[in-house]
């Protein structure tokens, strides 16, 4: 299966090995202007290493006779946003990104949609900054850490709040099945979701006609555009994860689950603890609830909080005993790397990756 980078979430830019030498590679782009640009990642590059590769594949073509510009950086490698707005993301032949590591050059074939995520984000009719606005790249990376589902599998968010789950999941050719304890969470839901279907009509960067959805996401078979909303690819309702009954079928669960309350300080040891009980027993419970309602080997990714201390560390919940006895094997017991969060960011998303035994 083609790997599609508006559909990875954590992944900047996609890039494959080059077969040939670099410079072979370029003289074998067809005719006009060449825009290149390189990135090094090798051990010990620099602003000036990645530079002055650059410059003498420029030398030489323009030698042979080729129009070329070199796209430059501050540093060794292009930003995303430079590699974007330079058009070097794989879409056109002859505006390319080299990747060099050590001895090894790639082509760059994608790059990461920054503005599609931000409009995503940010465009969406109803936004609530209490709940949490969980970024669309870090939603679809739940989704994907369920493994490879079939098209059309039907994705449960058991705490759906204003909807990105549902959202990406939808984008992605899922069908999307969101509950919420809270009446306005639905509410919102279904607002951003219709402002969803509504918007398919924008074009991501670089797209020239083909239909997307908002930043450049295709709505696929079986929830296919004209409309989503008609089609019956999404449903919303509103009930306690820790005791709803949901409508099968559930091939996958992906959510991030209450995370408590919004601190914007680091909480003393007293809010610590209550917290901690607090979002532990709702988490606990859902899962129990759940467990009984989903077949074996169900996958369940799910974003639990994770709380800033003093000491500049994050204090996680320990709950992976207690769910290991609710039925559920977990994925990534060492959860090394899986915390999500900005730098400094009270409560941080930590991501448990689970599977019903
Ligand atoms: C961190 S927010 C999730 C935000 C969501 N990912 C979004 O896209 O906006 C957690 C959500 O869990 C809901 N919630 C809290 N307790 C719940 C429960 N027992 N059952 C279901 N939903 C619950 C809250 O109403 C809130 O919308």
């Amino acid at each position: 299966m083609p790997l599609n980078i508006d559909q990875l979430g954590g992944c900047l830019k996609l890039a494959v090995l080059l077969e040939q030498k670099p410079l072979e590679f370029l003289q074998g782009l067809s005719g006009g202007k060449i825009t290149i640009g390189v990135s090094d990642y090798s051990e010990k590059a620099s602003q000036k290493t990645a530079l002055d590769e650059a410059l003498k594949l420029k030398k030489i073509l323009v030698r042979h006779g080729r129009s070329v510009r070199v796209v430059e950086s501050k540093d060794a490698v292009l930003s995303t946003a430079t590699s974007l707005y330079n058009g070097l993301s794989g879409k056109n032949e002859r505006k390319v990104e080299l990747i060099k590591v050590d001895d090894e050059w790639f082509r760059v074939v994608g790059v990461q949609d920054i503005d599609a995520y931000a409009k995503r984000d940010q465009a969406r009719p109803a936004r609530d900054t209490k709940v949490g606005m969980l970024p669309p790249k870090l939603a679809q990376i739940l989704i994907n850490l369920c493994g490879i589902l079939p098209e059309g599998s039907r994705i449960l968010d058991p705490f759906c709040g204003t909807g990105v789950v549902l959202q990406e999941a939808l984008l992605m050719g899922y069908r999307a099945y969101g509950t919420d304890i809270n009446e306005r969470m639905i509410q919102y839901s279904k607002k951003n979701l219709e402002w969803l279907a509504k918007s398919k009509t924008v074009h991501s960067r670089g797209a020239s006609s083909r239909p997307v959805a908002t930043g450049g996401w295709r709505l696929s078979s079986p929830c296919q555009a004209p409309d989503p909303l008609e089609l019956n690819c999404f449903q919303i309702s509103q009930g306690d994860a820790t005791s709803f009954k949901w409508n099968q079928p559930i091939d996958a669960v992906a959510c991030e689950g209450y995370l408590g309350r919004p601190f914007s300080k680091i909480p003393s040891e007293v809010e610590l603890k209550e917290q901690k009980q607090e979002c532990g027993n709702i988490i606990l419970g859902f899962l129990k609830n759940l467990s009984t309602q989903i077949e074996k080997d169900t996958p369940v990714t799910i974003a639990i909080p994770a709380w800033l201390r003093e000491d500049g560390k994050y204090e996680r919940l320990d709950l992976l005993d207690q769910i290991s006895d609710l039925g559920y094997n977990v994925n990534n017991k060492s959860r090394e790397g899986l915390l999500y969060h900005r730098e400094d960011q009270v409560v941080a998303r930590d991501i448990l990756i689970l599977r019903k035994k």
